[in-house]
């Protein structure tokens, strides 16, 4: 942790007093702390308190220094903000972008990773509200430090314990470890459907909303790498501090892709490319009438495939969704397509496009088999990323 700088940020709930103890842990490890207080914190512990553990100044009002800017300056000067501990109301503000305090003005501002802590009554960390607010935070890549059961405050036992001091500072060195392990690489990610056109108007598309390769661009941002995002058609917006070129049909994302995968240390194909397109596209928006349509398809260029010939990039990966035998699908696509690895998500019923959460199986071509689980689709990527991560080791 030596020269680490740290954001503690402390709302008001009983555990306050352990975040004193975590700010001299952080500072005993050499890390430089600041530390912004709720009102409502000041009430269960006082500013003095951190003030003399970190020998710095404690912030506890937007107003105190107003010249200085506060919440801008403090998450621009730290690597990571942790709020220890994070009660309801804090969860329930930063889920809907409330900033009436230092605390909640400054992270909203903070372009860092932050770490949550919940710590509460079992009542109120398992009222729906509160397991919506932190599954939101959780899938805009907030960072939460699940709660322990254990004795709490209202003398019962229950869930809402604030984790240990031990599992904080693991925590931490797990999102610093990760901040720095893609630093040097470039990736590229290509996500969203196509838009395959037969007139001006109309096309043949898919339900893809690029969720997913939006959510590992930003993943990869955040470990440092040097990210381009080619981004389909969808209503989502790209991540902040990732370049973004847009595509719309399969031949313009092919050749985007062989112009950003040159010199690239690993390309991820999370794009759900159409596999056929019209034949021909009328100039003119065909008319409506009472007989059947015939549109001849033909095959669009395989992307995939293309920058894999193309050896640009020293790791492929690529998507497979597939509604039936899976496994075999996947492996057998792997294998025709000449890739590192491959990313199984299985779309049977319609799961998987659009929805938040997902189920991933990453198949390597070494034959191993890393099941990521389910969960949203921000924890996904951070999943598959740690597991393709030692496919980058010992590449120049
Ligand atoms: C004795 C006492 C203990 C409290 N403990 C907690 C707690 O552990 N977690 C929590 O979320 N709220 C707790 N609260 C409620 C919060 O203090 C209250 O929601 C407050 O508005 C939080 O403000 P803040 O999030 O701006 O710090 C407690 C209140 C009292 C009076």
């Amino acid at each position: 942790m030596n020269g680490a700088r740290i954001l503690l940020v402390v709302s008001g709930g009983i555990a306050a007093y352990k975040a004193a103890a975590l700010a001299s842990t952080l500072v005993q490890k050499g890390a430089i702390v600041d530390v912004i207080l709720t009102a409502d914190a000041e009430r269960f512990i006082a500013p003095l308190t951190f003030a003399a553990l970190t020998a710095r100044p404690v912030y506890c009002s937007l107003w105190d220094a107003p010249e200085r800017i506060p919440h801008i300056r403090l998450v621009r000067e730290a690597e990571l903000a942790i709020v220890v501990p994070a009660t309801a109301n804090i969860l329930a503000k930063l889920r809907t972008g409330i900033a009436d305090d230092l605390a909640t003005t400054a992270l909203l501002a903070a372009r860092i990773p932050i770490l949550l802590a919940p710590a509460m009554n079992a009542a109120m960390y398992e009222n729906a509200t509160t397991s919506e607010n932190i599954a939101a935070l959780q899938a805009r890549g907030y960072e939460i430090v699940e709660p322990e059961s254990g004795f709490l405050a209202e003398r019962e036992h229950g869930v809402g314990r604030l984790a240990s001091e031990e599992r904080l500072l693991e925590a931490i060195q797990n999102v610093r470890a990760r901040r720095r392990s893609l630093v040097g690489k470039r990736v590229l990610v290509t996500a969203g459907p196509s838009q395959e056109p037969f007139d001006p108007v109309r096309f043949i598309g898919n339900a893809s909303t690029g969720a997913t390769g939006i959510a590992l661009a930003d993943e990869a941002a955040r470990r440092g790498a040097n990210v381009t995002l080619l981004l389909g058609p969808t209503l989502l917006p790209p991540p902040h501090g990732v370049r973004t070129e847009r595509f719309a049909t399969a031949q313009e994302l092919l050749e985007l892709a062989l112009r950003e995968s040159r010199e690239c240390d690993l390309t991820i194909a999370a794009a759900a490319v159409a596999d056929w397109r019209p034949s021909e596209i009328s100039a003119e928006k065909r008319k409506k009438s009472d007989e059947t349509l015939h549109v001849d398809l033909e095959r669009t260029p395989d992307v995939l495939a293309a920058i894999v010939a193309a050896g640009g990039s020293r790791c492929v990966v690529g998507f497979a969704a597939e509604t039936n035998d899976h496994e075999l699908h996947a492996r057998d696509k792997m294998e025709r397509k000449k890739l590192d690895a491959i990313v199984l998500n299985d779309v049977s019923g319609g799961a998987g496009f659009g929805l938040q959460e997902n189920r991933l199986l990453l198949l390597l071509r070494s034959g191993e088999r890393v099941d990521l689980g389910r969960a949203n689709k921000r924890a996904l990527a951070g999943r598959l990323l740690d597991a393709l991560e030692p496919l980058l080791k010992g590449n120049p």
